[in-house]
């Protein structure tokens, strides 16, 4: 294996053996979930991503993003799909908003596509694009439902890609013009608002291993992305605090609970090195904790990129963190210097999802706890679900191992809630079946099942499960 694939390796969200011996776990039943075991106040909601259902691709003025050009390279995504038609939510949200209502759900997180708004990422204003999220977000409130917006999920404008992207130090700028743009253009009906969407996947995937757009690879562009992305990450939360009144300002962390293989030194060291990489390097800097650089001394290297003012201004106090987790990591040292720590694959019994994660609910709770030992005002669960490979029979999803998943999931997050944890939301990853990134269609991660070819569609077994459970 050579280094690139083993960073690649490394990195890769789904470079786990896929598991034919599946041990399903049997559901608890003895212990049924209740909606108001969470507290009345708890958010519940489903969490999408602009490249991922929107589509339209190119209509109204909409400029490229770095997604539009990966997708067009054949061979960058697996099963060669993309996103231009996606699940066509760009013109069907109304549909698809009356039946979120339908399934109970109360909360709808979204994001801006940065290049439908910006086409060239700065400047000139797109008044189709501001006009559609006009027409999305109030149609959520006519229903009842409560818009979350998430200002950057991945699809960078081209043109500002072209300019060096999160490496580049502009990127502060671009990215505040932006966050004040849609701030004010929506802040008086939107009060819930996310900044980033997991630094740590897109700069890691994006200009590391460059498995994802916009294909960038190499220490000095990763390193300069982190730092951007977290001065943009506190600059957000500053801008969107100062335009929106009683907002609630948040910004998301992809985490995952890291376990030693084995019980050495090396081992447990190997799993604090991964455990910085996966879960610490992004929030500590915004808590005011500066980067951890003791467990990891190669990002002391992060250093040539920061300025004096750097330091106060990596500082922002949220009103949430987004914790995402879908699987714990179990980690053993690696021999290449480079690397940090290697991944074990799950044991040939584990029951893993489509994308080769292991299921692993005692990692949400573990992974909860560790983020709650952080002085956060509130912890949200933004993001978390499985892709299992679903079948539509006779116009039904019977999907049991979804709804298994997600009631074990949710029993540790109610566990951890119980164990002092302030967690007030849940968000199901994902609403209807999306484009999954350089997976293509395959992994079908919704509640609700889509028809790529003709765009019907059809509520899962767990879509009606979450309707019971939220009615
Ligand atoms: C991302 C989503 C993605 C999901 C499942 C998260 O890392 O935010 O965009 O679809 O995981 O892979």
């Amino acid at each position: 294996m050579n280094k690139l694939s083993f960073l690649r390796y490394l990195t890769s969200s789904s470079s786990f053996g896929r598991n034919k011996n599946v041990n399903l776990e049997p559901v608890v039943d003895s212990n049924e979930l209740r909606k108001t075991d969470f507290g009345n106040d708890f958010y519940w909601g489903v969490a999408t991503a602009a490249y991922q259902i929107e589509g339209a691709w190119n209509q109204h003025g909409k400029g490229e993003s770095v997604w539009d050009r990966f997708t067009n390279k054949p061979g960058n995504v697996k099963d060669n799909t993309h996103g231009k038609v996606a699940t066509d939510f760009y013109n069907r949200y109304p549909d698809d908003l009356q039946l979120l209502k339908s399934l109970n759900f109360d909360n709808f997180r979204f994001s801006f596509s940065w290049p439908r708004i910006l086409p060239n990422g700065t400047g000139q204003i797109n008044e189709k694009g501001i006009d559609f999220y006009n027409r999305m977000i109030d149609a959520s409130l006519e229903l009842g439902i409560e818009p979350w917006a998430m200002l950057y999920h991945w699809d960078l404008p081209q043109k500002l890609e072209d300019q060096g992207g999160w490496s580049n130090r502009d990127m502060i700028g671009w990215f505040s013009e932006y966050a004040d743009l849609c701030s004010r253009k929506f802040g008086d009906r939107i009060r819930h608002w996310m900044v980033l969407n997991e630094p740590a996947s897109f700069t890691t995937l994006g200009y590391l291993s460059g498995m994802h757009a916009p294909q960038q690879s190499g220490i000095a562009k990763f390193l300069s992305s982190v730092h951007h992305a977290c001065l943009c990450q506190a600059a957000g939360g500053r801008i969107i605090r100062n335009n929106v009144k009683n907002s609630h300002v948040g910004t998301s962390f992809s985490c995952a609970f890291t376990e030693p293989q084995k019980k050495s030194a090396r081992h447990h060291r190997a799993s604090q090195r991964l455990d910085v990489m996966l879960n610490r390097l992004f929030i500590e800097p915004s808590l005011g904790m500066g980067y951890p650089y003791r467990e990891l001394p190669f990002l002391k290297k992060i250093d040539k990129y920061i300025f004096p003012e750097d330091h106060e201004n990596l500082k922002f106090e949220f009103d949430f963190i987004g914790v995402q987790s879908y699987f714990r990591v179990i980690s053993k040292p690696s021999l290449l210097p480079l690397i940090w720590a290697n991944r074990v694959k799950p044991h040939r019994t584990a029951e893993v999802t489509e994308m080769g994660w292991e299921v692993s609910p005692d990692g949400m709770y573990d992974i909860i706890m560790q983020f709650s030992k952080y002085n956060v005002k509130e912890l949200i669960i933004s993001e978390n679900g499985a892709a299992f490979p679903d079948t539509l029979v006779n116009g039904r999803v019977n999907d049991q191992q979804r709804i298994s998943y997600f009631k074990r999931y949710l029993h540790n997050v109610l566990r951890a809630k119980k164990d002092g944890a302030n967690v007030t939301g849940y968000f199901a990853w994902t609403f209807v079946d999306n484009f999954e990134w350089d997976e293509g269609n395959r992994p079908r991660f919704g509640i609700v099942y889509n028809d790529f070819d003709t765009q019907e569609r059809t509520v899962k077994d767990s879509g009606l499960w979450f309707r019971d459970l939220l009615g």
